[in-house]
């Protein structure tokens, strides 16, 4: 017999109570959901290492983005993949290039209902991959980066973005990102900063996705797995250079950083679950090794208990479906 009074069972007996004590709760209007476009494509197409994900046409990026807001998510992450790259990822800037024209359709379509995010970074546009310009010698240039973001943000803005993703991890990013904004007069546009970036293999089939075209990896600019002290100054760094949101990613790997951050700072944290968390949890469920939803449910409530009040996950629009039936 335990010791009689303290029995912790009692509120865990039906689903009832176990919901009434229920510490952490996952909203639709907390998950963002990632979206993929792709120039030239007249149907969407889909991508082999992330099942149940779509690079879209410009059509079917629109359609997509409503049956997203229709299941209640509270924004739309968008990446563009451009039909060409060049070595300083012009594409990114060039006001008819495709993720500029994908901001003005989507925002044109669910501007009023949804939070319409894009990615900015140039590694998707250039022809060598990397997230910045590259100096003679191959490095990556960080200041000269600086300046392409500061355009990229201005283009994006102009095409209705409400935030901007700046996800390249150059030192100093955020600041010049706001001040570009600021001058161009686009003040209400927000910067959700990715301020504490892995160099992670968990991105494997994003890469995918955006057919990147990199060789060698990040590890000059993303951070090290092994460090948490570091993210620490990262985010630091991010609000005091402007940052209105600031986030972790990946996120199930990354829980103690998530709540590490959410304790040392007063702004929303996001948290990215990223292309290979949702891949693996793909592949096992396929092979009925898991079960898939509740896994998919467990692992959005675990990100939301460590600290994340708003989850980017390629999830975003079925779990809002799932957890509206569930409330
Ligand atoms: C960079 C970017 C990446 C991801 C989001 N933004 C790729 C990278 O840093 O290599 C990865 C997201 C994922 O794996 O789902 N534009």
């Amino acid at each position: 017999m335990p010791y009689p009074e303290i029995r912790p069972r009692r509120l865990r007996r039906d689903a009832a109570v176990r919901r009434l004590v229920s510490e952490t709760r996952v909203a639709p209007a907390d998950l963002v959901l990632p979206m993929f476009v792709k120039e030239g494509l007249t149907e969407p197409r889909p991508i082999g290492s992330l099942p149940g994900v779509l690079q879209h046409s410009r059509d079917s990026l629109r359609k997509a983005a409503v049956e997203a807001v229709q299941a209640g998510v509270g924004g739309i992450m968008l990446f563009g993949v451009p039909a060409e790259r060049d070595a300083t990822g012009s594409g990114g800037i060039d006001p008819a290039g495709i993720l500029n024209v994908a901001i003005s359709d989507v925002v044109g379509e669910v501007g009023d209902a949804t939070v319409v995010m894009s990615d900015l970074c140039l590694d998707e546009f250039t022809s060598h991959g990397h997230c910045g310009l590259l100096t003679p010698d191959g490095d990556v240039d960080n200041d000269a980066t600086l300046a392409a973001y500061a355009q990229m943000a201005v283009a994006q803005a102009a095409a209705g973005v409400g935030v901007v993703g700046p996800s390249g991890m150059m030192d100093g990013q955020v600041g010049v990102v706001r001040q570009a904004l600021d001058a161009a007069g686009h003040t209400d546009v927000a910067v959700l900063a990715y301020a504490a970036k892995y160099a992670s293999a968990y991105y494997g089939p994003f890469r995918d996705a955006v057919e990147s075209a990199l060789q060698g990896d990040r590890r000059t600019y993303q951070q090290d797995p092994a460090n948490l002290r570091e993210s620490l100054r990262e985010v630091a760094l991010d609000v005091a250079e402007g940052a209105d949101i600031v986030m972790v990613k990946p996120a199930l790997p990354y829980l103690d950083v998530v709540s590490a951050v959410r304790a040392a700072v007063d702004v929303p944290v996001a948290a990215y679950q990223v292309s290979g968390e949702y891949a693996m949890v793909e592949a096992a469920a396929a092979n009925g090794w898991i079960d898939r939803e509740r896994v998919i449910l467990e692992s959005l409530t675990s990100i939301r208990r460590a600290g994340a009040g708003i989850i980017l996950t390629y999830w975003a629009a079925e779990a809002a479906r799932l957890l509206r039936e569930s409330y």
